[in-house]
């Protein structure tokens, strides 16, 4: 891409006495003025730019951007869908977005009635009793969960559990929130078609565990069948079922994790419901879960008596709060609209729809590309460039060179178990029209793998950096 203006930093921009805006002159007398002390000496060093200027700016650094309003973007696993322009819309009404958090809750009962809405909602999609909105991301909600886990069993003066079942498949912030959590990582090989073996789950089964972390459907795509008799087999034991619920957008109407087993779970509303993903912070990772585990939910909750909403802080079980306030309240709420606009319905749709997505990826793939597990899959593929690699252009040259398409790169190296995976997920937003130029785009870097693999490893050549 080619940029009429050079890039420059805010600072390069500016021109002294050049000014975007004009504030009137303060009208407020000054209770006392500052001591000299605190004063400046000087002016600060801020950036003096015009108003058309600044614009300009920000808005060729969204351009240099990837992102979802600009094009296809198959990140797999971590996924963006989109971001619903109504969503925006709503959530910039100055009620919502204008509110503080300390606002006494007789004069916030409207945001209060959000966020129960939004967790009863929840509930009804993943089956469980209980909910909490305050996670601020999907990992933060495995460690919300876990350490519900963990509080449970020392409630119950069983100190001796510190173990947790995760499989090969797991994503990277499985392990990583096990060890934060104080506990430890039994890993599981994955069977010959990508699933969890129960007899390797039996073996591990015992007085040492916590539990069992598991995504369901798993980091290939693919639906764990033997999920019922696993949960069984982690009861037994006395260990609670975890689900890292980034894929519950395979789910939605169709099926929910409590019917598999599950006592706990987290949503990654940015993968499932419209969401901006927060990566690590910003977003929202609420955690559902099963009665038994319901006391140990993070304070404060929010509950409904008579009609009134409030947030519930007597809760003597609690593991205490996760996340300042009461959770990222916009992105919650955008989560609800994205939930209202569709609908029981919708929301199955939404699920068919980015199955049948991913599965028409699968099918028009594979004559230039390998797929491991290649009969099935649910809302994503893995693709491996296995037969590329050895032509000399790696899963990684073909991701950089979409990159030159407008596209961005699908999730790469990952599940680990697949050599030169390329995790591709189309979600249900995208139109056949994208995904069949996706596609084009994808039969015509196999060629290039095939005829000039050394020109891949200089991709890409028209983005901006
Ligand atoms: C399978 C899986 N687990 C956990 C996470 C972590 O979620 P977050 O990035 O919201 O912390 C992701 C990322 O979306 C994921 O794909």
């Amino acid at each position: 891409m080619q940029n009429a203006m050079p890039e420059k930093l805010l600072y390069e921009l500016s021109v002294p006495d050049q000014r975007g805006v004009r504030l009137p002159k303060s009208d407020v007398p000054l209770a006392e003025p500052l001591p000299i002390g605190l004063r400046r000496a000087e002016d600060a060093p801020l950036s003096e730019v015009s108003e058309n200027e600044i614009i300009r700016h920000f808005h060729r650094l969204s351009n240099l951007n990837h992102h979802v309003d600009r094009d296809f973007y198959p990140l797999g696993s971590c996924t963006m869908k989109y971001n619903p322009k109504v969503n925006e819309k709503i959530v910039n009404d100055p009620h919502l977005s204008e509110l503080h958090p300390f606002t006494p809750t007789r004069f916030c009962q409207g945001a209060l009635e959000v966020l129960y809405e939004l967790g009863e909602q929840l509930k009804a999609i993943t089956g469980f009793a209980g909910v909490t909105l305050q996670p601020p991301a999907g990992a933060s909600g495995e460690l919300t969960g876990l350490l519900m886990m963990r509080k449970y069993h020392t409630s119950q003066n069983d100190n001796i559990r510190k173990r947790v079942i995760i499989p090969d498949s797991a994503h990277g912030t499985n392990p990583a929130t096990i060890h934060a959590a104080g506990c430890e990582v039994i890993e599981l090989k994955s069977g010959p078609d990508g699933t969890v073996d129960t007899e390797e789950v039996r073996k591990v089964a015992d007085e040492r565990l916590v539990g069992m972390m598991i995504t369901n459907p798993n980091t290939l795509g693919i639906f764990e069948s033997n999920i019922r008799e696993i949960s069984k087999i982690v009861h037994r034991a006395g260990g609670f079922m975890y689900m890292d619920g980034a894929n519950l957008n395979a789910l939605l109407g169709i099926t929910t994790p409590a019917k598999m087993g599950f006592d706990v779970m987290h949503i990654n509303v940015h993968k499932t419901f419209s969401t901006p993903h927060g990566g690590g912070g910003p977003g929202a990772g609420p955690v559902c879960c099963v009665e038994k585990l319901e006391p140990y939910l993070p304070t404060p909750v929010v509950r409904k008596e008579e009609n009134i909403f409030f947030h519930d802080w007597a809760r003597p079980k609690s593991i205490g709060k996760m996340q300042g306030y009461f959770g990222n309240f916009l992105i919650l709420a955008r989560a609800y609209a994205y939930i209202l606009a569709n609908g029981k319905d919708g929301l199955q749709e939404v699920s068919q729809a980015a199955i049948i997505n991913a599965n028409y990826l699968r099918i028009l793939l594979q004559s230039d590309y390998d797929i491991p597990f290649p009969d099935r899959c649910l809302h994503e593929v893995v693709l491996s460039a296995d037969k590329q690699a050895k032509q000399g252009a790696r899963a990684l040259d073909i991701a950089k060179r979409l990159l030159d398409f407008g596209i961005h790169a699908p999730t790469i190296y990952f599940p680990q178990i697949v050599h030169e995976a390329m995790m591709i997920e189309p979600t249900e937003t995208e139109t056949k029209e994208t995904l069949d130029r996706f596609v084009d785009i994808m039969r015509q870097i196999a060629k290039e793998a095939e005829e000039k693999p050394e020109f891949l490893h200089d991709a890409p050549y028209t983005t901006p950096i």
